[in-house]
């Protein structure tokens, strides 16, 4: 807790370290209530640093002793303040000897050395090796570390930290060690240690190369029947990154530990990731399809990270999106291959763009907007955001897109054999795919340094006498926080032309010499638009073409061109790009809704029996063509969501967006309900559970037709809700049933709800999952989320419920949390001051669900301001909420 206004952190005041550390040896006594850690480092000093002081981070520790090459340092040799241990005339070469104290049983934080359900763990990426000793702690120190950990035997049985286990054995009275030495340099964020009582299951595994390796999955005693998919998903990425990489694991042993109490979803340690028990524990009876999904794609992050992230690091934290983009890119891949087929890789490929665009283009547009490479921050724990995230690998898969795949991954290669060992920048990266593209990406540079999402307007013009067709591109970006006026980028646009047909034409630049053989002519060109403004000609053009652009979401822009209702059902019938497909269809319910909320917003009432015949045309044809893959249809036949469509209207009107969608949900339900009754019956999946995708889009299909059943809310919908309830054998088909009786006024709704409640209570990740269906259900408000506060299993500290419970209403009930009498934000704020004091960076999300504050009402607005006002002025608030609060308010 701070009691200063903190300083913000400047990209360009980066400097060097002044130290080197080459060897950290650690010994760690583990108590809960007092844990002792007695760490040795070797240092060598840094050229041109000769008479500065060696610097070292250290939060919530005593400090109990320092030794320089044996020496007790005297008071004078040192300062301590503020995090900050500051030692003066250091040698050139030195030994370090720091012994701290801490307490982890009273880390609420999560951050640095913690107990969660009475075993060990750790967290320090970013900044939580500073809570376990005086380090440092910055990226670009890296060093080889051997650790010993003591511990009583009976109650902490299982002790892993980084590396190879070289040694082990008992120290009598009760007690035992165990000593890991890892082999690879590394920065203090990769460090872990965990120690309990834990069991696993394991597996040897050849790499491609030959070479055995051990591969665990350790989870709570209990939970044993959970792991096999996370196994799978850890084997699978490990092949996928010898075959599409060419990299292989270069330990000979890896494990992944669950933990019930962690911040965020995992965690890329050297050869011991720790993960969120959401993301490994799975079995048809407790995890969705969704969560297998979840399951394999960050057990492919954290693992894809020990070459992006681990083997090549960041220099400074400002570099985080150099491995967070990239590896969110590469797990991307590898879902995507998984699948195998072009229409799996299609649905992959728009549920990412609908993440993109639900969560990161409304941070963009926000107080919150910042750089894939931010330039400053107060909070770095506030900076692993959607933006370093997804928009960071929509970046790196710009690069594929204009190197080609092949051209990418020379790009990947030449980058390892440069920085392999290395602490590096996000424009060494850009450097090895220009390098080895034969590239100028200068320009590339401002998809880094500039914020916000920009704009693509598209004109077209065809000439019939010409047979030329003309494109005209023109882009720009709206204003961010310090950034008011953007420098063009360079923007990948992918386009393809239809034929009155619905075939592609081959596509015939002018400025390409010799384009004349059509029958090498591609149907789909991407076209590099640099400049504000650039006219791209087409010849050849037999006919006028209706334009698919931006094909497979190419660069994450929006994209503004005009259509008739009749060219968006064209393409969404024809378009041979899947993701174009469904983009048509959700621009044309898009227009739809927006029109019915102006409707809404001037008093007039929606008309029940209205025909929605554009919209419900389109998705009547979508429905009903047997051809098309279930899970893409499920996608196209989604409208888009309530915040999805806030995003579009300058004053955001939540009950008016969550009346219309529904209004719409119930019109296509029932001018299709024979077509969502034969949706329903003929993508049952009969038989044994299994989450592979064809399956699990069968079931994606089968639940969207039960909800928009559901929504007409008579007798026999009900019926069919509570028989899928009453009889499914597996978690997708339960909780979907659940949530349709919910959202409905079926009447054994409430029965359903307790027995859902009494048969999951032992498991934790389904109480998450009973907390957020009700969090999220549109009869809840604020005052039945505080009562569900009260019930016995509800817990704030713990950040996976009170995600459950109070991110979910506040993100996810629009309609509700936005009360016109301001309680919902009366309710957050009470939850952000709360959280504030348990847990900063749990807190500091929450605090970023009023970021759009200025996009309301004004009587909304004022409501809204109060609430963050009273935030601000909360005592002892940590940098993290005053960094989000104050931006916001800014
Ligand atoms: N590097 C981890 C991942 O992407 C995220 C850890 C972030 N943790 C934090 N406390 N900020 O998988
Ligand atoms: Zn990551």
């Amino acid at each position: 807790m701070r009691t200063d206004t903190p300083q913000a952190i400047y990209r360009k005041d980066y400097t060097p370290p002044s130290y080197w550390v080459n060897t950290v040896e650690m010994g760690f006594d583990l108590d809960p209530d007092l844990t002792r850690v007695a760490t040795r480092m070797t240092l060598s000093r840094n050229i041109g640093s000769r008479g500065k002081s060696l610097v070292l981070y250290g939060e919530s520790l005593e400090l109990v002793q320092l030794r320089m090459n044996g020496k007790e340092v005297g008071k004078r040799g040192y300062t301590l303040g503020n995090g900050v241990l500051e030692i003066f005339n250091v040698p050139a070469e030195v030994t370090l000897d720091i012994e701290t104290a801490l307490r982890p049983n009273q880390n609420t934080s999560l951050m640095g050395l913690y107990t969660s359900n009475g075993n060990f763990f750790t967290q320090c990426e970013a900044e939580g090796f500073r809570k376990i000793t005086f380090f440092p702690d910055r990226p670009d120190v890296m060093a080889t570390y051997k650790v010993m950990l003591r511990a009583d035997k009976d109650k902490y049985p299982v002790l892993l930290s980084n590396g190879n286990l070289i040694e082990e054995g008992d120290l009598g009275d009760g007690r035992h060690y165990a000593v890991w030495e890892d082999p690879f340099k590394k920065p203090s964020y990769l460090f872990a240690l965990v120690a309990g009582q834990l069991v696993c299951q394991e597996e040897t595994y050849k790499l491609q190369s030959g070479r055995e390796v051990l591969l665990q999955v350790w989870v709570e005693e209990g939970n044993l029947d959970k792991t096999q998919h996370a196994m799978d998903s850890l084997k699978n990425s490990i092949r996928w990154d010898e075959e599409r990489f060419g990299l292989e694991l270069d330990l000979d042993r890896f494990m992944i530990v669950a933990v019930g109490d962690f911040n965020m979803g995992a965690m890329e340690n050297k050869g011991l990731n720790i993960f969120n028990t959401k993301f490994v524990l799975a079995n048809p009876r407790i995890a969705t399809d969704a969560d297998y999904a979840g399951i394999e794609s960050v057990v492919g992050h954290e693992y894809f990270h020990n070459w992006t992230g681990n083997r090549v690091t960041c220099r400074d934290w400002f570099q985080l999106s150099l491995k967070e983009g990239l590896t969110v890119f590469r797990d991307q891949e590898f879902s995507a291959d998984l699948i195998g087929t072009d229409s799996g890789r299609a649905v992959k490929r728009i549920e990412d763009v609908r993440v993109l665009r639900q969560a990161q283009f409304p941070e963009d547009a926000g107080p919150m907007a910042h750089p894939v490479r931010p330039d400053s921050y107060v909070e770095i724990n506030n900076f692993y955001t959607v933006t370093i995230y997804e928009k960071g690998s929509e970046v790196v898969r710009m690069y594929q897109t204009l190197l080609g795949r092949d051209g990418f991954r020379k790009g990947m290669d030449l980058y390892f054999q440069r920085h392999d060992g290395q602490a590096v920048t996000c424009d060494d990266f850009r450097a090895a795919m220009a390098d080895a593209g034969g590239r100028d990406l200068s320009q590339f540079e401002l998809w880094y340094s500039q914020a916000g999402t920009p704009r693509v307007k598209v004109e077209t013009r065809y000439d019939e006498v010409a047979q030329s067709y003309m494109i005209t591109l023109t882009q720009s970006c709206p204003p961010t926080p310090g950034q008011p006026n953007k420098l063009p980028f360079h923007i990948p646009v992918a386009v393809g032309l239809l034929d009155s047909g619905g075939r592609d034409m081959p596509l015939v630049l002018d400025s390409v010499e010799g384009g004349d053989d059509r029958s090498v002519a591609p149907t789909t060109m991407v076209l590099e638009l640099t400049e504000p403004s650039q006219t791209f000609h087409f010849r050849n053009v037999r006919e006028e073409p209706v334009p698919s652009v931006l094909r497979n979401f190419s660069a994450p822009v929006i994209l503004d061109i005009e259509y008739t209702d009749a060219q968006l059902a064209f393409l969404m019938a024809n378009d041979s790009d899947a993701f174009n497909r469904w983009e048509a269809g959700q621009r044309l319910a898009m227009r739809r809704m927006l029109a019915l909320t102006e409707a809404v917003k001037n008093g007039e009432a929606l008309d029940r029996n209205a025909d929605e015949n554009a919209l419900g045309a389109a998705f009547r044809a979508t429905l009903t063509d047997n051809a098309l893959d279930p899970a893409f249809c499920e996608l196209a036949l989604t409208l888009p969501s309530e915040s999805v469509v806030a995003e579009q209207m300058d004053v955001v009107h939540p009950q008016a967006i969550h009346q219309v969608r529904r209004f719409l949900r119930r019109a296509l339900a029932s001018a299709l309900r024979f077509q969502w009754e034969v949706a329903y019956q003929s993508n049952r999946t009969p038989g044994a559970y299994s989450p592979d995708p064809v399956s699990a889009g069968k079931r994606g299909l089968k639940n969207l037709a039960l909800s928009y059943i559901v929504e007409l809310d008579d007798g026999d919908a009900h019926k069919l809700a509570q028989s899928q309830y009453d009889n499914a054998n597996n978690m997708t088909d339960r909780i979907a049933a659940l949530s349709a009786l919910v959202n409905s006024n079926a009447p054994g709704k409430d029965a359903a709800l307790a027995s859902f409640y009494e048969d999951f209570k032992q498991e934790a990740l389904v109480v998450d999952k009973w907390f957020s269906l009700q969090a999220m259900a549109r009869h809840t408000d604020v005052a039945a989320v505080r009562e569900l506060m009260n019930h016995p299993a509800f817990s704030l500290r713990n950040p996976n419920r009170a995600r459950s419970l109070i991110f979910s209403f506040c993100n996810g009930n629009p309609a509700q949390f936005h009360a016109p009498d301001g309680s919902g934000y009366e309710f957050w704020a009470d939850q952000v001051i709360a959280l504030n004091t348990i847990n900063p960076q749990v807190a500091a999300r929450l605090a970023r669900s009023l970021d759009r504050w200025r996009k309301y009402a004004p009587e909304l607005q004022d409501r809204m301001r109060a609430a963050l006002q009273r935030v601000a002025a909360t005592k002892s608030l940590s940098k993290d909420v005053h960094e989000v609060i104050s931006k916001s308010l800014a």
